[in-house]
């Protein structure tokens, strides 16, 4: 047996995280805060960042606009904005999306370097990043993971390595309280692929095991509540998974599923986690083929069939998106480019890959 396991990350999780670890996230002098064009306000996170900051008497930026899928191009101009301000740490707080950038963003202001030094990992230094989740389900709180939308290849790419884990993360579910049914249903899915395809990644060891088995036992009894829309009593719970996913795929990466998904986010707008959804039937039935013990062993920890699994992400995730056969042709391409088959097992020919897409219309 050999492996390796890496979570440099520091965690604090629970309600009033922040509040009752206040100088953990003081990790210099000068801060560059990256949010969301809403999210850091409206969860709350930023005001108790900013009350920590005030309270150390740490100068700060705020930039609130990063989008959903987060441009590279844009990360480097806020990396030149950080530099600028002399930051010496930068804070992300969101979703993945804004996690994502800060992580980018802590390489640029760090490095004056293009888009092709930060996606092969050859930049030389990083600032230290605090990240601050608002959602439950990216885990990039967690990860080295950095996933940017790149237009000069018209896809998204991404890069991370052990230096680019946040030195600490805050994960206090009170942000994700007033978060609307259909984001919480999006989200609360890309934490589940995160654990389900740690298990089936040919990556997997038994310390990622550990923790996305007893992740995906968990998930199951909260897949009803979500359904229903019946909250109240699942945001922590929500939120333990999230973070369990992110160590997982931190350190397995993630499978087929994501590389299918990317595309559908990319060129129909649809939300990460609900892309994930969209393309499950298809990952399932080549999982059948490629990786039939580990799909079982998932299964059974849910809790759920083959069959009930399909079957429950039609309900909660119907299917709405129109293409032409030669649309799947490059989604298929940008698929294979991704090489899935180094952690599924499936065969890296696209017209194999393109037949799965055809499976979901
Ligand atoms: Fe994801």
């Amino acid at each position: 047996m050999e492996f390796s396991f890496n979570i440099p990350t520091s965690i604090f999780f629970g309600r009033g995280a922040i509040q009752r670890n206040a100088s953990a996230l003081v990790l210099g002098s000068r801060a560059y805060i990256v949010t969301g064009k809403s999210s850091g306000r409206v969860s709350g996170a930023l005001s108790d960042v900013e009350r920590v900051l005030n309270t150390h008497s740490i100068p700060y930026e705020v930039f609130e606009g990063v989008g959903n899928n987060p441009e590279v191009e844009q990360c480097k101009e806020l990396g030149a904005k950080a530099r600028a301000f002399g930051a010496d740490f930068i804070v992300g707080i969101g979703g993945g999306s804004p996690l994502d950038a800060a992580k980018a963003v802590a390489v640029f202001a760090a490095n004056d370097v293009e888009p092709e030094v930060l996606f092969a990992n050859k930049y030389e230094h990083i600032l230290p990043i605090a990240a601050v989740a608002t959602t439950s389900g990216t885990g990039s709180e967690a990860t080295p993971w950095s996933v940017l939308t790149w237009h000069k290849i018209k896809t998204k790419m991404s890069f991370g390595a052990l230096n680019s884990f946040p030195r600490v993360a805050f994960l206090d579910p009170s942000y994700t309280d007033s978060l609307p049914l259909n984001v919480t249903r999006d989200t609360a899915f890309d934490a589940f692929t995160h654990c389900f395809e740690s298990v089936i990644s040919m990556k997997a060891s038994p310390m990622t095991d550990a923790v996305n088995f007893y992740a995906l036992s968990r998930f199951g009894k909260l897949m009803e509540p979500l359904e229903k829309g019946e909250l109240d009593g699942i945001r922590d719970e929500l939120m333990l998974i999230s973070l369990l996913g992110g160590i997982g795929i931190a350190n397995t990466g993630t499978t087929l599923m994501h590389a299918m998904g990317y595309p559908l986010t990319y060129f129909k707008n649809v939300p990460h986690g609900r892309a994930n959804a969209f393309v499950l039937p298809a990952y399932l039935a080549e999982l059948k083929n490629n990786r039939p013990q580990r799909l079982n062993e998932a299964l059974h920890a849910l809790g759920v069939s083959y069959e009930a699994l399909v079957a429950y992400v039609k309900r909660c995730y119907p299917f709405d998106v129109q293409a032409q056969k030669d649309e799947l042709t490059l989604w298929a391409e940008q698929t294979v480019a991704k090489n899935p088959h180094k952690t599924t097992g499936t065969s890296n020919d696209a017209a194999h890959i393109w037949s799965l897409y055809e499976m979901l219309f």
